[in-house]
């Protein structure tokens, strides 16, 4: 038995599809601390969610399995809270029912109603959003929903917080926002965070450590990174920090060098085909100021 406190404990999944069985991770084995923000990275397809997913209790491993504190666990639990890239939040409550409801699920036993109002408010105010507790997810934006989803996961107290690219749909500002955010949450209430991305700024800012994942089938942990750097972090401040970008290049070069991106042959071709094309749109019809344009513009060309 490990002292750790997360085990992924050799875990191998495989999906069955018409074709025969997908081996989508293979023997994928690592540990995590209690406090630790741990970021998952690798090529989109490489089976970063189907980790998550594992831990999650969301999908069960096909061998091999998850160890919390020690215990196996199976299927979800309020102990490993999910918030998934687009939000999952009930159109037809509030901000604050929509927080309510996780806590009144969670603590219905353990707290009285007004000591679970206060909570709730509590973890609104973490994540900036008590003013519009009010408000309808469809009267807020796209960062204050992913704020919400954020909100109503720390009020579920979970050992674990488990985050599919939080802030993936998110426009650049919005997105170091809400990694400023948390990060200052993160100082505060020492979660164990286990965080998928795959923005390489985003996961050397944010983690202690850094897995990053070989391409599928069959994918595996190609390498981890400790990133050793004091908190709080500044991303100003670490632009000039030669050890910051020495963590960067190595994230780079794993993912760029070491395990190049995984599109398919045939798709390969496809977009040489189409940069062939645009290119020779270019010089045909200097007037066209954009790659959309181009391509309709060489498309209507071939139909003609
Ligand atoms: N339910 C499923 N059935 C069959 N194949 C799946 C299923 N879920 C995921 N896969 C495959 O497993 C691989 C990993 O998927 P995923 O974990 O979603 O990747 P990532 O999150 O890194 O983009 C992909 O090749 C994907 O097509
Ligand atoms: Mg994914």
């Amino acid at each position: 038995m490990s002292a750790s406190y997360l085990h992924i404990d050799h875990v191998t999944m495989n999906f069955p599809t018409p074709s025969g069985e997908f081996c989508a991770l293979k023997n994928v084995n690592f540990v995590i601390n209690k406090g630790e923000y741990i970021s998952i990275i690798g090529h989109s397809g490489c089976g970063k969610s189907t980790v998550l997913n594992i831990i999650a209790g969301l999908l069960d491993a096909s061998q091999g399995g998850i160890f919390l504190e020690n215990k196996q666990i199976s299927g979800p639990g309020p102990e490993r809270a999910v918030v998934f890239q687009h939000h999952s939040l009930m159109p037809w409550l509030s901000v604050y029912e929509n927080v309510a409801i996780a806590v009144r699920q969670v603590f219905k036993r353990k707290k009285t109603k007004a000591e679970m109002h206060e909570w709730i408010i509590h973890n609104l105010e973490l994540v900036h959003m008590d003013h519009a507790m009010d408000k309808l997810p469809s009267e807020i934006s796209g960062g204050m929903k992913q704020r919400v989803g954020i909100a109503r996961a720390l009020a579920m107290e979970p050992k674990v917080l488990l985050m599919d690219e939080p802030f993936g749909a998110l426009d650049a500002l919005t997105r170091s926002h809400m990694q400023e955010s948390l990060m200052d949450i993160q100082e505060k209430l020492n979660n164990t965070i286990v965080m998928i991305t795959h923005d390489v700024d985003e996961a050397v800012l944010l983690s202690d450590k850094i897995i990053m994942m070989s391409n599928g089938p069959s994918a595996n942990i190609g390498e981890v990174v400790e990133i050793d750097l004091p908190r709080p972090r500044n991303r100003v401040r670490l632009a000039s920090n030669p050890t910051y970008n020495e963590y960067r290049q190595r994230v780079l070069s794993f993912l760029y060098e070491r395990q190049s991106n995984p599109l398919s042959a045939p798709e390969k071709e496809e977009s040489e085909d189409l940069v062939e094309t645009v290119a020779e749109t270019i010089k045909e019809t200097p007037e066209a100021t954009n790659v959309t344009e181009l391509k309709s513009i060489s498309d209507s060309g071939k139909a003609a």
